[in-house]
This record gives structure tokens, sequence and C-alpha cells, in this order.
């Protein structure tokens, strides 16, 4: 993997700061990727599903409302998840904190391809790309052993403990909801952790997004378009900015977020796993000129050194096995190189029958 960025890294937030009027050519996107933003399209009543999950653990109506939602979405927002709502907004504010410190402090942290760990501004390492209207700082989480606290932000002064105890949460709602996607399928409880190698081998990471004001933001994105590659992912979107957009035919929906709530979807490995029956749906931010945002996605991902294949369980004659196996981190190696970009990848894996 490369060691270097292609280019020199611009910070997008430093950028945003000096006051530009007009984004410049390196963010613009080509006609077909740029956002819709105004809301007189047809679907801007539809929502993504919100589940109450003190109604969704361990009932059967509540699968199946699990399973309705990953088939027709590949999201749902949670209510009642469990996650202690002080500490949501502590660690939220810590990252604030953090993204507010001088240029100088961040880039202590700057990343490099070879792992993505730390504070960045681009994704991918395709020469002359088009770039996001964003900055972010990545983490590794799980296994305990690949944390490099080194990597960590040190300021402000609690923000290691928070992101420890967050992520202790998340990891708790995480297993859960394995639990319950594999029950939802009709599967054993315990099938889908068993695919994904283990409770004690799974691979989690953070990534928190820092999306600037942007004066032209119908010229570009915060995030591209693209499917998450792992496993699960639970966002903690902004309380007051909106700007995550789900795929839906051949619009998007922007995601409004109720207080509190955690924003759940299905990556690419659950994809291929199900066998095609929950989606890894495409997505995308859009940002605007009046508010920064800033979201926290926790990604939880199976073992990455064993081979990830549709579940035996689901394949029947009529439908036989979508996917040829792959690892995860060979699978996570092709989308390091070029970026987020649709959903291509997983398409790739489709087996030539
Ligand atoms: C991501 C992502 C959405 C958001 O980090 O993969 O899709 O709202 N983030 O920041
Ligand atoms: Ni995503």
């Amino acid at each position: 993997m490369a060691a270097y960025w292609p280019e020199p890294i611009v910070s997008v937030q430093a950028l945003s700061q000096t006051g530009v009027t007009t984004v410049p050519s390196r963010y613009v996107k080509p006609f077909h990727q740029r956002p819709v933003l105004n809301s007189s399209q047809p679907d801007a009543e539809i929502e993504i599903p919100v589940l109450d999950m003190s109604n969704v653990w361990g009932k059967p109506e509540g699968l199946r409302l699990v399973r309705s939602a990953c088939e027709e979405w590949g999201f749902f927002q949670m209510v009642n998840h469990g996650v202690d709502h002080a500490l949501m907004d502590k660690v939220r504010a810590a990252w604030r904190e953090f993204f507010e410190l001088p240029l100088d402090e961040k880039r202590k942290y700057a990343n490099s391809p070879d792992t993505y760990e730390g504070y960045g501004s681009r994704l991918g390492v395709v020469k002359g790309a088009k770039l996001d209207w964003s900055d972010y700082f990545f983490l590794n989480y799980l296994p305990s052993s690949i944390r490099n606290p080194s990597k960590w932000p040190s300021q402000p002064p609690k923000i290691r403990e928070l992101i420890e105890e967050y992520g202790e949460e998340v990891r708790k709602l995480c297993e859960r909801l394995v639990e319950t996607l594999s029950e939802s399928l009709g599967l054993e409880p315990n099938r889908l952790m068993k695919a994904f190698g283990g409770e004690d081998k799974v691979g989690a990471s953070l990534r928190t997004n820092y999306y600037p004001k942007c004066p032209q933001p119908h010229l570009t994105l915060g995030l591209s378009s693209h499917s998450d590659p792992g496993g699960i992912t639970i966002l903690f979107p902004d309380e007051k900015v909106a700007g995550l957009q789900v795929r839906r035919g051949d619009g998007w929906v922007t995601v409004k977020s109720v207080p509190n709530a955690l924003v759940v979807n299905m990556g690419d490995q659950i994809q291929i796993l199900s066998n095609g029956i929950y989606k890894s749906v495409e997505h995308q931010v859009i940002v605007n000129p009046g508010m920064e945002r800033v979201s926290l996605a926790f990604f939880y991902n199976p073992r990455c050194d064993i081979p990830i294949g549709p579940v035996q369980e689901l394949l029947t004659e009529s439908r036989p096995a979508l996917y040829k196996p792959i690892r995860f981190d060979e699978y996570r190696l092709l989308i390091r190189q070029k970026g987020p970009s649709g959903k291509n990848q997983v398409d790739a894996l489709l087996s030539s029958r």
C-alpha cells in the first residue's frame, strides 16, 4: 500500500475558514454526481424507518421490523438503543473541540494511506481525483491488539477516555445487533457472529467526520456516494445539521435525525453473508453554507483473515450463492486505493453463473 498521498494535503476546514466564496476545482464534482439540494422531489417526505429497540430485542414482531428495514433500506434509526445519551453528547463535544484546535496541533496526527489512522482530508490515492468537502479522524479500535494509543488524540484532555467509553458501549450494541440480524434472517442467534469470526476477533474502527461550511454546496459533496465495506456501521449523526442521504431508486432521501438516535446501516459484508437478502445501500453526505457538521461512524467488521461468503443455511436451489468468498483484509484493500465510489466493489464479487 502507498505510504504517501499523491498530492499535498489541504485541510478543508482551513480552506473553508479562509472565507473562500467559490469551491476550488478539485472539489467540483462532475454533473452526474452533484447533489440535488431542493427538496421538491417526490421522495422528500419519505424517511428511513425508526425502530424503538426496546420493542425489538428478542421480540418476534421486532425481528420482522428489522428484516423489512434491512431488505428495503439497508438502514434504520434506533431509539432506546442503550447507549448513554450524556456520553454521546460528551464524546461529540470532545471531537468538536479537537477539530477546533490549531491546524499544527491536528497535523501531529496526520495520516498516510498505508493505514489511514489519524487526521486526514482525503480517501483514496488516485492522483488528480476529485476530493470530498470534509476532514476526518480515523482510528482503529478492535481487536484491541491493533490499537495504537500514540495515534489517538491527547487533546482535549478527556477525549481518550471518552472514545474508549463510547467505543465499549457501541461495541456492546453491535454484538446485540449482530445477534438480532442473525435471528431476523431465520438463523441461530449466534450464527452471524460465528461467521464474523467470533466476538473476540472482530474488527472495529471509528471515523469522526468533520464537514466544514461550504460556499457552493450544489457543486460538491461532503462524502461521495459509497457503500460501507464492512459489517455494520453505527452512525451518530449531528444533532443539528442534516447531511446524510440514502439511495432510494434513482434518487436520494435526506435523513432527518431523531434526537439521541443512532443510525445503523448494513455494510457489504452483511450483503455477502446474507446472500443479498440484506442490502448494503449507497449513501452520501451533502454540505451547506451555514453550519459545519460533525458525525461519528463506528465500523464493526468481521475478522479480517477468514473467508467471508454467503451463509450456507441461506442457500437454496433457487437462490444459490451470489458471491464468491473473500477475506475482509483483501476486500478492504481494493477499496482503500480507490476511495469512495458507489457500489461497484460488492457487485464485482458476484459469481459468474
Ligand atoms: C461514513 C458515512 C455519513 C455521515 O463515514 O461512512 O457514511 O453522515 N458517514 O457522516
Ligand atoms: Ni458510509
